[in-house]
């Protein structure tokens, strides 16, 4: 069993790089442990939680924004069952599709847990405990990532009562009360999912602002908009216990600057303090693979490791766990091993917020650019002053335009607002050819559309808005 190339690890870094070398005429082979391809995306991430998200939107809408539209269905029944087995249907749709990928470019498979024994050899041990050798030219390490808990705090997840995203995936009934620890995206996304359907939600926070790392502008104006959905937000405190009690969890925390702890109770806790690099059980420290300084596999430039012949992509290593991210390096490192020129441009990575609103944004955000002293100008423009999303009933939230004041090279792009998560991607292609606000806002935009408004940010950022 002799390869050019075996990944381990099929999640989104891993099979898009398979799927690719195995195109590109690389003899291919993937390893993975678990039942299903796919990784944490497609099975406990990006797909099952996009899956709960938009039914739970509409749940929420039914409720609330059919009314106003004229269309009245009446109080709507939950039915959980249903909408976990939409779910469910979801992601078995997904995962059956890599499988076929796999079979179509003739990508073998391993079952079981890799492990790397030297440079060009990988165990495979199957469930059974038997090992396969497999022999390749090249390794690539796609074992993306794991939860990670909160340092310094002893968290025992049962993923009933103290969950992490896993859990929060699979409650069997709406819990009355849940406390989300991390007021970050994942935090934000399942703890939307589970107030729509009922639950009163916390959200207790470290940082004074929620999507810590977001334009900071777009961050409050998110935070107000979830307010009036009715999640509570208790920001600067630091959680430092969370514990089992008899109906439920207790959660401990204290403000930051100082201050008395405060706990509180809840059916349920979810966890969601961020994610570490996962490599355990591959043998790294015995094939000699270097980590850096926080856990992740350390690569160079063209995501080889310091074991010439060994690779890794994705969350294993540094830079944003996004799945989009992971499936960009594993085309360019594809593009590399087969001797072509690969590139991933890290300048323009989109991230989206799959809440309702969506978040979107690419590019540096405003408190980036001051803090690297470059010369920008701002324009914006709200959904109210547009006339598809008034039809909508969706005139929440802005776009943002941060371009370069001498070049008027566009620098970032910011929405919140219905469907930001599609409309800013026409931002990311202006900004990977270079593009200036003014290219943006003499593009013909379709009337009437949301992503007028991005034209029309775009000639506030240029000139003068027409709408406003
Ligand atoms: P995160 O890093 O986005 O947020 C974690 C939050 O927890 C931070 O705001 C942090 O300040 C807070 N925190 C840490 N320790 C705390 C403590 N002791 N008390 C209170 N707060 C504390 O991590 P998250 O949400 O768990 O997501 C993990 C990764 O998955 C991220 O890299 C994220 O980008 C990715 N992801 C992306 C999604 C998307 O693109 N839509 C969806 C879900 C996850």
């Amino acid at each position: 069993m002799s390869y050019d190339v075996v990944i381990i690890g099929t999640g989104p870094a891993g099979y898009v790089c398979a799927i690719k070398c195995a195109q590109l005429g690389l003899k291919t082979a993937v390893v993975e442990k678990e039942e299903t391809f796919g990784g944490t995306c497609l099975n406990i991430g990006c797909i099952p939680s996009k899956a709960l998200l938009y039914a739970s939107e509409m749940f929420a809408e039914a409720e609330h924004a059919l009314p106003a539209l004229g269309v009245n269905v009446g109080k709507p029944k939950l039915d959980l069952k249903a909408m976990m087995a939409h779910k469910d249907t979801t992601v078995d749709a997904n995962v059956k599709g890599v499988e076929f990928l796999f079979k179509k470019n003739k990508i073998d498979t391993f079952r079981g847990t890799g492990r790397i024994v030297s440079a060009g050899k990988v165990a495979v041990t199957g469930e059974d405990g038997k090992e396969t050798e497999v022999e390749a030219k090249s390794i690539v390490i796609a074992t993306g990532s794991d939860v990670a808990g909160i340092p310094g705090v002893e968290v025992k997840f049962d993923e009933k009562v103290i969950v992490s995203s896993t859990g929060a995936l699979s409650f069997s009934k709406v819990p009355a009360t849940m406390v989300v620890v991390g007021g970050g995206v994942i935090g934000l996304e399942l703890g939307s999912v589970w107030a729509r359907l009922g639950a009163k939600v916390t959200v207790v926070e470290f940082l004074d602002t929620i999507l810590g790392g977001m334009d900071g502008e777009v961050a409050r104006q998110f935070q107000r908009m979830l307010a009036k959905q009715g999640l509570e937000f208790r920001l600067g405190a630091k959680v430092t216990a969370v514990n089992k009690v008899k109906k439920g969890a207790s959660v401990t925390f204290e403000p930051v600057k100082g201050g008395n702890a405060e706990t509180i109770d809840a059916d349920v806790v979810l966890v969601a303090t961020g994610r570490r690099a996962y490599s355990d059980r591959l043998g790294l420290k015995e094939a000699g693979v270097a980590l850096d300084e926080r856990g992740r596999v350390a690569v160079d430039k063209h995501y080889q490791t310091n074991v010439p012949g060994i690779y890794a992509i994705g969350d294993v290593i540094a830079g944003p766990m996004l799945a989009h991210k992971g499936e960009d390096e594993g085309v360019a490192l594809a593009e590399m091993l087969a001797g072509q020129a690969g590139h991933v441009n890290y300048d323009v990575i989109p991230s989206v917020v799959y809440t309702s609103p969506e978040v979107a944004s690419v590019g540096k955000t405003e408190e980036e650019l001051k803090k690297a002293g470059v010369d920008y100008k701002v324009g914006k423009f709200p959904f109210t002053a547009n006339g598809r999303a008034r039809a909508m009933l969706h005139t929440d939230g802005f776009v943002k335009i941060l371009a370069d004041k001498a070049t008027d090279r566009v620098l970032g792009v910011h929405i919140v607002g219905f469907g930001a998560g599609e409309m800013i991607h026409e931002a990311a292609v202006l900004m990977e050819f270079g593009g200036a606000s003014e290219d943006l806002a003499r593009t013909c935009h379709a009337h009437p559309t949301m992503s007028e408004a991005v034209k029309e940010a775009a000639l506030a950022t240029f000139f003068k808005p027409i709408h406003i």
